[in-house]
């Protein structure tokens, strides 16, 4: 028997999924590219974790305590429809690989996060792509039109990214009640942007699941804290699915440090969402160039000359990421960071467009 034969044969027609990780450095570079938070998490959630390295107990196996409740309690949702994943990128995992069989239908809206194709693409789902457009925004009636007894999953990112889309409550429940023998999964991972949710559905909707993160405003990316509202009964049959100690217990220190002192993230969702992003959109508009309505910390844009100018910026020490749209068209998707990091990078846009 050749490799060939040792998996699901069509893993091997897949690609892997490799975002550009490597020789990222908070030191170097101001980090653009990953729509992460840009500054240092709080020193309450940096004490926590040290007291805990230096308590000897690195050696055990994670137990979780309550930071199911805690963060239940923060979500403002009953602690039977809360799961703890490893990132949410585990959550939509966990929900891909849990509802889709080969051949079953999966509504992925493009262009979006590549994660939610790849996963389906394991399961051998048959992925169909309606797309987002700068004018109208999520496809709602393209998906309400392609649902159908096949399907088995549709997914709403909101906000999405890259476009940095939101989806009006209104469609979604629209496309839940469509498809109600579907699952619909919303992924929420820009919710502290965005300040909309629809996690106090997940008890009238059982075929709602949402998932969330510690990534992104929390600035938790590297310990991997994500989690899943839905209706308790899906919960039950996911962690049946979630291994028992997939999150491990420096995440759990840290988010129980992170939720005690909560004025960090706060503080920064505001200056990014009421000062930082408003500049950029004000740059572009200065300048003409053309970018895509986000209500996200990030924005796709098309500027002039972009493989270049990403090209002079990575040369200054900013990273932002490439992106072509759907009609080859490339653009750079650039993350806010704070007051100062903005300028900074507004100082350098005007440089390499004025010389
Ligand atoms: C839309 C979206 N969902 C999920 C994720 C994954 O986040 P996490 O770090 O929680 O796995 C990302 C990360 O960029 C994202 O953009």
């Amino acid at each position: 028997m050749t490799g060939k034969n040792l998996f699901k044969s069509h893993l091997y027609q897949m690609s892997t999924y490799q975002p550009p990780l490597e020789g990222r450095s908070v030191q170097q570079h101001l980090l653009l590219d990953f729509n992460e938070r840009t500054l240092p998490v709080g020193r309450e959630v940096e004490d926590a974790l040290v007291d805990y390295i230096r308590s000897g107990a690195l050696q055990k196996y994670p137990s979780y305590g309550d930071v199911v409740e805690r963060i239940a309690r923060h979500a403002g949702v009953d602690r039977a429809c809360l799961m703890i994943t490893n990132g949410s990128d585990q959550g939509i995992d966990l929900a891909i690989r849990s509802v889709c069989s080969a051949g079953d239908e999966a509504i992925i809206p493009v262009p979006s996060f590549a994660i939610y194709r790849q996963f389906a693409e394991v399961e051998n789902a048959s992925i169909i792509e309606p797309q987002y457009s700068r004018e109208e925004g999520f496809p709602t009636s393209d998906v309400l039109r392609l649902i159908s007894s096949k399907t088995r999953l549709v997914v709403i990112p909101n906000p999405n990214n890259p476009t940095g889309t939101a989806v009006p409550r209104e469609d979604v429940l629209r496309i839940l009640e469509a498809a109600a023998d579907a699952l619909v999964l919303v992924d929420e991972c820009y919710f502290e942007y965005l300040g909309e949710t629809l996690v106090d559905l997940v008890e009238q909707y059982p075929n709602l699941l949402v998932t969330r993160t510690f990534s992104k405003t929390w600035g938790l990316s590297s310990l991997r804290m994500g989690f899943i509202v839905s209706h308790p009964d899906n919960i039950n049959q996911l962690l049946k699915v979630r291994g028992p100690y997939d999150i491990n217990q420096l995440a759990v220190v840290a988010t129980l440090a992170a939720l005690e002192s909560p004025d960090y993230t706060h503080q920064y969702v505001d200056e990014v969402m009421q000062k930082c992003k408003p500049a950029l959109e004000a740059w572009c508009r200065g300048r003409k160039i053309d970018f895509w309505p986000s209500r996200a910390n990030f924005i796709w844009m098309f500027p002039p000359q972009p493989a270049e100018l990403q090209v002079f910026l990575q040369e200054q020490g900013i990273l932002v990421r490439p992106k072509k749209d759907l009609s080859g068209k490339l653009g750079v998707r650039v993350n806010l960071g704070d007051l100062q990091q903005t300028q900074r990078l507004i100082d350098c846009l005007n440089r390499f467009y004025d010389e």
